[in-house]
């Protein structure tokens, strides 16, 4: 292994981590084009991520994880979303936004009953807080947990689920005291079986087509108390700290996006001839290639800052959101230079490079879109 010269730490573990994840992501190439073309789930592909460690990979070995750092995460993140950005959502959500939220703010009970099989990729999880009208606009939540003493009666609807039909636990955000606007929500678990809760038909997407996403539907259904997660009113403050730490996970993604993008390009452009010589002898395309690699390098230095940060107990949150902003457009740019590097060719699903740039779009969008990263990074450097 030859180790990449970076600024930050990277330890013997680490790229450890990166090659098995690099090994692992050559297997995701069989059937990669057929789940894509068909919106199969990759089942199959996630029981071994399951099994390879990448499904709780910051979770403690307690609960089953593999106790490893943000920084063994997003490199792992990059290598998988350089193949198969499909796979690498259902691994953000459960690692960042499910694994991580229940670890750091669920109760013993709660930990012990979900984090094993979670981590093992036994059942995967979702973590719900949009909705039909409350999207960027998160604190406006329309679904509601009302008090019951015992239980809490949730009725409403959840727009655009990752895992949402695969799941076999969610966790959503739910309003119980409007009154108390963002602090009067709640954030509960709910399990796929509990009467009065179902879920929507698949969405037929322009990317990330391996991926479901549904709504889900929510009528009268009795979540019992110990199923919430903190405090009374915790739920859009949790929401916000695993969306922190989820945003550096989907700019790993886009990174990957990114990075597969440019080497694809880089080996096609020593492959096909044009003029008598290698496309890669035209400068044009020596600059373009220069572009992605140099925009490549400057999105994989921000997600290992976000991350040693995280990872550090620094502030993460304007780090993350400065991440996923850069690597998200790197991969949108990559992903169309990478198409327009393989002439036709790129424009057919063989070359892979037509999905790169279909998957790299969302990046720009879940997890907060570009404009929302903005806000919260010009809050930031405005306090
Ligand atoms: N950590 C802790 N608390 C935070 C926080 C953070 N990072 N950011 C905000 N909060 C708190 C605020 O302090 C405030 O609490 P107090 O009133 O007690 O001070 C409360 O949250 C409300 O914050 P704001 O007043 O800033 O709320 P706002 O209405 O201005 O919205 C926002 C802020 C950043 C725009 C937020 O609504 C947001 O992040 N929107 C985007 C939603 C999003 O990212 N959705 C992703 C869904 S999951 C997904 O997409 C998964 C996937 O695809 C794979
Ligand atoms: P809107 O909020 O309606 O935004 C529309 C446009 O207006 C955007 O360009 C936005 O940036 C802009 N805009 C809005 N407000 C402002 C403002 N104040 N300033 C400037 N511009 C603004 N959500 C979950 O909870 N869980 C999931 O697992 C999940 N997975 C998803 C998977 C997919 C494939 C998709 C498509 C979405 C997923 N989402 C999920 C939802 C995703 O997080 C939202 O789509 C996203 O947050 C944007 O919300 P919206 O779609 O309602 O757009």
């Amino acid at each position: 292994t030859t180790a990449p010269t970076s600024p930050f730490q990277l330890t013997e573990e680490h790229l450890a981590v990166r090659d098995a994840a690099r090994d692992f992501a050559q297997e995701l190439w069989a059937g990669v084009i057929e789940r894509d073309e068909h919106q199969k789930f990759p089942t199959e592909q996630i029981k071994k991520m399951g099994e390879l460690g990448f499904m709780g990979m910051m979770v403690s070995p307690e609960y089953g994880g593999s106790g490893l750092d943000t920084m063994s995460y997003v490199l792992a993140m990059e290598e998988i979303s350089k193949v198969d950005a499909s796979c690498s959502v259902i691994m953000s959500v459960n690692n960042s936004l499910v694994c991580w939220g229940l670890e750091k703010y669920g109760t013993e009970e709660q930990k012990q009953k979900y984090l094993p099989r979670l981590c093992s990729g036994e059942i995967v999880g979702a973590f719900a807080l949009s909705e039909p009208e409350a999207g960027s606009d998160a604190t406006s939540q329309q679904t509601t947990a009302e008090d019951k003493g015992d239980y809490y009666l949730l009725n409403g609807t959840k727009n655009w689920i990752t895992n949402g039909t695969t799941a076999s636990v969610y966790l959503v955000i739910a309003q119980t005291h409007p009154e108390l606007k963002s602090r009067g929500i709640n954030v509960l678990i709910v399990d796929k079986d509990m009467p009065g809760f179902q879920q929507g038909p698949k969405e037929n997407k322009l990317g990330i087509r391996g991926s479901d996403t549904c709504s889900l539907l929510f009528n009268d259904v009795q979540v019992p108390k110990e199923n919430r997660i903190g405090a009374d009113g915790f739920g859009f403050k949790f929401a916000m700290q695993v969306l922190a730490g989820g945003r550096i996970g989907i700019a790993a993604q886009a990174l990957g996006i990114a990075s597969g993008s440019l080497e694809l390009s880089i080996k096609y452009a020593k492959e096909r001839k044009a003029f008598g010589v290698p496309i890669a002898q035209h400068q044009a395309i020596q600059f373009k290639l220069a572009d992605m690699a140099t925009n490549v390098e400057a999105a994989r230095l921000l997600c290992l800052k976000a991350a040693a940060d995280k990872d550090n107990n620094a502030d993460y949150a304007k780090s993350g959101a400065m991440a996923k902003l850069f690597a998200s457009k790197t991969a949108m740019d990559a992903a169309v230079e990478a198409v327009q590097i393989h002439g036709g060719y790129g424009f057919v699903k063989e070359y892979h490079v037509e999905r790169f740039m279909r998957d790299a779009k969302i990046t720009q969008i879940y997890e907060g879109t570009s404009e929302i990263q903005k806000i919260v990074i010009s809050r930031e450097i405005l306090k």
